[in-house]
């Protein structure tokens, strides 16, 4: 007996319509794609209850015709493509003609709609997938759709709609990720009688980006292009600070779609790079834009994710946009002001020698300022100058701009990794010999762990033996780390070896320097001299990435004179 049959067409489109529609966010980014593709300028999305009971979006576009509205219900019905070569030089949103249809499998749905040159409209009525009805009707030019009672035939699927303000933060996501791009469409957001989100047109996407980030983020996006191999990325790039545990606001667009690709965010990951803390994600718009020949939508059921035919070369060119960027953004730490007749930015060694140093502090700083400040222009003229130690763990600077603290051990840690990478690079890592050997008392576990990685540790400038049982000794280590603690140090790099098991080789090296530097760095707490913190500065300004420590901790906060004097009420 045969056990295989063909499901009924109720099915079968019910189960093709999973595949579009999720939870009223989908249908708001299926109507929204529709109405930007039909050349709209004004659409306005209106929500009841999370979407569940009400998703209507009406807009001002080409409208549709009575013949056309009786067919954009059928499956496979659009008028967007017409082979399967359209595809790949696509400019619509939509391409499968199965939005509607799916909507329509799981929904009571009526479809309003009018051609800007004639005189009558028409409404059409379907529910569950079955066509009611269709009658003339006046209307505005344009096309409204309105969905009600998602899921009222599928009452299991129903019961995974969450809560109605989850069901709206969706709604809200899906609205502001596709109206994002389109700065010459007005598009207005209405929850029941509340206006959640108006999104006036404007020249440019910035407007966009201070109403859907906020100013404070918007303000501080470093905006940058970039174009390699026919690929043109255009980012706005958060400040490292404003970080979130979540990836929730990594915009990404390809040719303004806007998608969900797990490549492309990895790439403005690495581009962000030690500027992250771990665990952190940036917020951020990246567009990418190439031939349409180059890539293919046709990949996922929501139209989320696109595949590229050269993800790599894409994968780089966007990584080193947005590293260069923010390597670009970064101000050096250290500048003398151009009207005080110096260059724009003065050279480790200049500030060295122009650095005066008052009298480091052990509990809290006294500034005396070496000259008188001339406050008559409103601005000192003042060059760069250490003021001392805070609690012997910031230095506190005097520069052009206001007031700069550094976080001693940070900025150290920074120096010390960029050295030993360099040196590990060159394979020429320094190593000291201990007169008398450390010995170390490790776990059999730990001190097996340690010894299979032997090799790598060497490399490093690490020379250790087994000295029996579970002790081993050290008898050489890399001269900056010296003075560290030795136990304390293998006993972190002993979970991240085991962790090496899934890292590439070239990822585990990178955090053991990353653990090297910590311990081999100055500590908080630790007085330094005059010379020292003239040479820690000094370092640090010719490091490669002198803002981040290598977690991505900041080594360094300013403090400008105009925060300084609105803290003072001086200005408003
Ligand atoms: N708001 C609208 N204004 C004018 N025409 C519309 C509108 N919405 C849909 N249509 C017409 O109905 C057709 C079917 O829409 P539907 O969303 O189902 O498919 P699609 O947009 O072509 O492809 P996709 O399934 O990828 O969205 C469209 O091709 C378009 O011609
Ligand atoms: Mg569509």
């Amino acid at each position: 007996m045969s056990a295989i049959r063909i499901l009924p067409e109720r099915v079968a489109s019910q189960i093709a319509a999973g595949e579009v529609v999720e939870r009223p966010g989908s249908i708001v980014r299926e109507l929204l794609d529709n109405s930007i593709d039909a050349g709209a300028d004004r659409i306005l999305v209106q929500v009841k209850h999370g979407g569940k009971v009400l998703v209507k979006v009406t807009d001002n576009g080409c409208g549709m015709g009575k013949d056309d509205l009786l067919l954009c219900l059928e499956r496979h019905a659009t008028s967007k493509i017409g082979e399967i070569k359209d595809l790949f030089s696509i400019k619509t949103l939509g391409f499968r003609g199965e939005a509607l249809p799916s909507v329509c499998a799981v929904s009571r749905l009526e479809i309003t709609s009018r051609e800007p040159d004639q005189l009558i409209g028409y409404k059409l009525r379907a529910e569950g997938g079955k066509f009611r009805s269709i009658d003339e009707t006046g209307a505005p030019a344009g096309t409204s759709v309105e969905v009600r009672d998602l899921f009222f035939n599928t009452p299991a699927r129903r019961k995974f709609l969450r809560s109605e303000k989850t069901e709206t933060d969706y709604i809200l996501d899906a609205f502001s990720r596709i109206a994002l791009p389109f700065f010459n469409i007005y598009f207005r957001l209405d929850d029941g009688e509340r206006t959640l989100l108006t999104l006036s047109t404007s020249e440019s996407v910035t407007n966009r980006l201070v109403t859907l980030f906020g100013r404070d983020v918007a303000a501080g996006m470093t905006e940058t292009q970039g174009l390699d191999a026919g690929c043109r990325v255009k980012a706005y790039l958060g400040p490292a600070e404003f970080s979130r545990t979540r990836g929730d606001r990594i915009f990404i667009y390809v040719n303004q779609r806007n998608i969900k690709d797990r490549f492309l965010t990895h790439a403005v990951m690495q581009g962000y790079g030690q500027r992250l803390m771990k665990g952190q994600y940036p917020q951020t718009v990246i567009f990418v834009d190439l031939d349409p020949s180059l890539v293919d939508v046709n990949v996922h059921p929501m139209k989320q994710e696109v595949r590229f035919q050269q993800p790599q070369v894409i994968h780089e060119a966007l990584r080193k946009v947005v590293d260069e960027a923010l390597r670009k953004h970064s101000t050096p730490t250290f500048r003398t002001p151009a009207e005080a007749g110096g260059d724009a930015r003065a050279t480790a060694k200049e500030f060295a020698l122009r650095t005066e140093v008052a009298e480091p502090f052990q509990e809290y700083l006294r500034i005396e300022p070496q000259e008188p400040i001339s406050w008559e222009a409103g601005v000192p003229q003042e060059n760069s100058r250490i003021l001392g130690q805070l609690r012997d763990t910031y230095l506190v600077c005097q520069i052009p701009e206001g007031l700069l603290l550094i976080d001693q051990h940070a900025a150290h840690e920074r120096i010390v990794y960029e050295s030993l990478k360099r040196s590990m690079r060159d394979s020429k890592i320094e190593r000291q010999a201990f007169l008398i050997p450390p010995k170390l008392e490790l776990s059999l576990r730990e001190s097996r762990i340690v010894l299979e990685k032997k090799e790598d540790l060497y490399s490093l400038g690490f020379e250790i033996e087994s000295f029996g049982g579970s002790t081993l000794v050290l008898r050489s280590v890399p001269s900056i780390m010296l003075n560290a603690g030795w136990e304390a140090f293998f006993r972190e790099i002993v979970s991240l070896l085991e962790e090496g098991e899934v890292l590439t080789h070239e990822k585990t090296l990178d955090r053991l320097l990353t653990v090297m530097a910590c311990h081999g760095a100055i500590r908080a707490g630790q007085k330094l001299s005059r010379d020292e913190m003239i040479l820690l500065l000094t370092q640090l300004e010719e490091a490669d990435l002198p803002t981040n420590c290598p977690h991505g901790r900041p080594v360094s906060r300013k403090f400008t004179y105009y925060e300084i004097e609105k803290m003072f009420r001086r200005v408003v």
